[in-house]
């Protein structure tokens, strides 16, 4: 009853922001995203019944206890119903890049271990159901089960079970397309997206106007990437993380997660724009910028964001394969 599973991160192009259901996890509208070839997380999870309680080890160090272990344990949880087990289960996670430094570590994270743990419970699920599971660690992490480009559909059912992602194209409809991800200075987030996105709903006066203008979105989306229109594409996906973080900053209290070196980037993607780069940006619930372009410009923007003040580094992503299990397990 032991399983390793290894799941790329992703990135909105359509965000999600605001449930409908915070228990199940039900998103306020449907996203899209790009998974990312880079940045992963490896998790190997075993059941045993010899163990006492579950033990969660995450990059070589054991959680003792704590919010990040109580979502391991109510995750491991939901996969004992589902499975009618009662054993405990050891679990040690890894993530290729600094889990600290404000990349979608939640995404991967629970994507892997919907996989390893479903399998190491001998449950057989398909995609869909494995990307229902996962939603229910993250929303996020429904969406990193596929690969490609992806839409998490929010669905309509009080049960959640019409709310998974599904693959809109593989990693290899457009491998010339790069996310190239910049790591900026950057404490420990101050808001969670758990907890932002709830007082977003709750106080903020333009979150309607969010809800209506994410439909078209959906629409330009996919129109652009089924026709490999990068403009179309770039554009639709700044405009829209721009829309939504107009929501986090008109919240009460504010929820501001730029810094210094996003508004830095900004600028600079908006210049280069001007000179007839095709460059576009994106950025989640943190202070890191992605900036979006094509293969053919991916060395020259590399090497002018990493002059920017105050980016400490760099990783250029392809789009990435679905989470899939692995043979070489972390114990
Ligand atoms: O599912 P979470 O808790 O990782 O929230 C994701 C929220 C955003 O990253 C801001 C948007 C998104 O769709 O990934």
């Amino acid at each position: 009853m032991k399983a390793t599973a290894k799941a790329n991160s992703n990135i909105a192009l359509i965000k999600y922001w605001g449930k409908r259901n915070s228990e199940l996890i039900l998103p306020m509208n449907s996203s899209i995203s790009m998974t990312l070839s880079r940045l992963f997380t490896t998790t190997t999870v075993e059941f045993n019944d010899s163990l006492k309680q579950d033990e969660v080890n995450l990059n070589e160090k054991d959680l003792e206890f704590g919010a990040e272990k109580d979502s391991v344990i109510a995750f491991l949880n939901l996969i004992r119903k589902k499975a009618k087990i009662n054993s405990f289960a050891r679990v040690a996670s890894s993530n290729n890049f600094p889990t600290a430094a404000g990349l979608a570590s939640s995404a991967s994270g629970f994507a892997a271990l919907a996989l390893s743990a479903s399998t190491a419970a001998e449950l057989k699920l398909n995609e869909k159901d494995l990307s229902i599971l996962a939603r229910q660690g993250s929303g996020s992490a429904s969406r990193s089960v596929l690969g490609g480009f992806v839409e998490w559909l929010k669905g309509r059912k009080e049960d959640g079970s019409d709310s998974y992602a599904k693959q809109l194209f593989d990693e290899s409809h457009w491998p010339e397309f790069r996310m190239l991800t910049t790591i900026v200075e950057t404490e420990e987030k101050k808001v969670k997206s758990r907890a932002g996105m709830s007082q977003t709903m709750k106080t903020c006066a333009l979150y309607n106007g969010w809800l209506d203008s994410v439909h078209e979105d959906l629409i330009s989306m996919k129109k652009g990437l089924k026709d490999k229109n990068f403009s179309l594409v770039g554009e639709t996906a700044e405009l829209n993380a721009l829309k939504m973080h107009a929501t986090m900053i008109s919240t009460d209290p504010p929820i501001i997660y730029w810094n210094s070196s996003t508004m830095n980037i900004i600028h600079a993607v908006h210049s280069w724009r001007e000179e007839g780069m095709e460059c576009f940006f994106t950025i989640d619930a943190g202070p890191n910028v992605k900036v979006m372009c094509l293969q053919k410009d991916e060395k020259e923007l590399t090497s002018r964001l990493k002059k920017i003040q105050g980016v400490k580094d760099l990783i250029a992503c392809s789009p990435g394969k679905k989470a899939e299990l692995i043979q070489e397990h972390l114990f």
